[in-house]
């Protein structure tokens, strides 16, 4: 078992204690399937990791893994309403299965949740945790505003795109591998190596989210192919293909945009588009690029074994596929 299984096992187990409450049955029900639902817990597993490369314990990293970990399944709720997102991790949305009001219930509670267990954590640092913490909150919020907003908003830059994209999805990866470095009393240089890290495996982790939504393979993918499309998101391959594409695919491309989104027949011509203008292939060199930068920020560590996993850990979302 590697070291990535291990703990993702440890945060599974301690995950599934975790709820003690039961009623009432309308707010439990649905918060226990959604954190019973998997994923892949990079971040939990990363804020372990991150915690044991500067010298301390996984486990004395659990609880604020869990905490993280609640906090992304907060965010998922809330924002497969906001995304009209049927599907999730091969399974029903909260607000699909039951009601958007549920949905809403449930991401409160689940960020209450997040909140008690992070502020479980022993640590002599626990006051910077906890701002840490909140700062990344703060951020997602304002990340999923602009996510929005680019939806109805014509000219959205590549440079508007990725402070989208730092706020939604890489702040709270960097958060997670700060916190762990905190946790492990990491000194400064360590706790920055670490939060830049986070930063660049973020950003090459949302990028991928971005190809994979139309170039995977919906079962293995446990989300519907293609609602970045419908829902008129500006993605990186989006952005890309307008900047290159020329005569009907540009057309196409800014009927996209005009009607704010598309049917979902026409998903496989907007896939065409985005492999012949070279938009898809851009997207992969960006990850790439992001990837070897946050490898870069690991030699500022003392190398240890862990050091080498999160090596590992940065190629092993390079080469996802879910
Ligand atoms: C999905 O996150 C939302 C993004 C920030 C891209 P994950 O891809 O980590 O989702 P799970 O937790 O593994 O399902
Ligand atoms: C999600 O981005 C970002 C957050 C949840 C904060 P997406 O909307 O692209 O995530 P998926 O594709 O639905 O998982
Ligand atoms: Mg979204
Ligand atoms: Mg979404
Ligand atoms: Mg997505």
């Amino acid at each position: 078992m590697s070291r990535y299984d291990r703990h993702k096992a440890l945060l599974e187990e301690h995950l599934a204690r975790l709820v003690k409450e039961s009623v009432p049955r309308s707010l439990y029900e649905p918060l226990k399937y959604v954190l019973a639902g998997g994923g892949k817990r990079i971040r939990p597993v990363l804020l372990m990791l991150s915690c044991e490369a500067v010298g301390g314990t996984a486990r004395s990293a659990l609880r604020a893994g869990a905490a993280i970990e609640i906090l992304h399944n907060f965010t998922l709720v809330h924002d497969d309403i906001m995304d009209n997102a049927s599907s999730r991790r091969g399974r029903k949305t909260v607000h699909t299965k039951w009601d958007t009001n549920v949905a809403i219930l449930v991401g409160d509670e689940l960020l209450a949740l997040a909140y008690r267990a992070v502020l479980q954590t022993k640590s002599p640092n626990i006051q910077r945790i906890a701002k840490t913490f909140t700062d990344g909150v703060v951020e997602v919020c304002e990340g999923q505003a602009y996510d929005k907003e680019f939806e109805t908003r014509s000219a959205v830059t590549v440079n508007d795109y990725l402070l989208m994209i730092e706020k939604k999805t890489a702040k709270m990866v960097s958060v997670a591998a700060e916190i762990g470095a905190l946790i492990g009393n990491a000194a400064p240089e360590g706790i920055r190596a670490l939060r830049q890290y986070g930063h660049h495996v973020g950003l090459a982790f949302q990028i991928q989210d971005d190809l994979l939504d139309i170039m995977a393979n919906e079962e293995e993918l446990g989300k519907k192919i293609g609602g970045d499309l419908v829902e008129g998101k500006k993605t990186f391959l989006l952005l890309e293909a307008l900047r290159t594409a020329r005569g009907s695919d540009r057309k196409l491309l800014r009927e996209l945009v005009a009607n704010k989104g598309c049917s979902p027949d026409r998903i496989p011509e907007y896939r065409r588009i985005y492999i012949e203008t070279g938009a898809a292939a851009s997207a992969r060199r960006r990850i790439e690029r992001e990837i070897n930068r946050s490898k870069q920020e690991l030699h500022r560590l003392p190398s240890t074994g862990a050091q080498a996993v999160l090596e590992w850990f940065a190629d092993m979302l390079l080469h996802r596929t879910y």
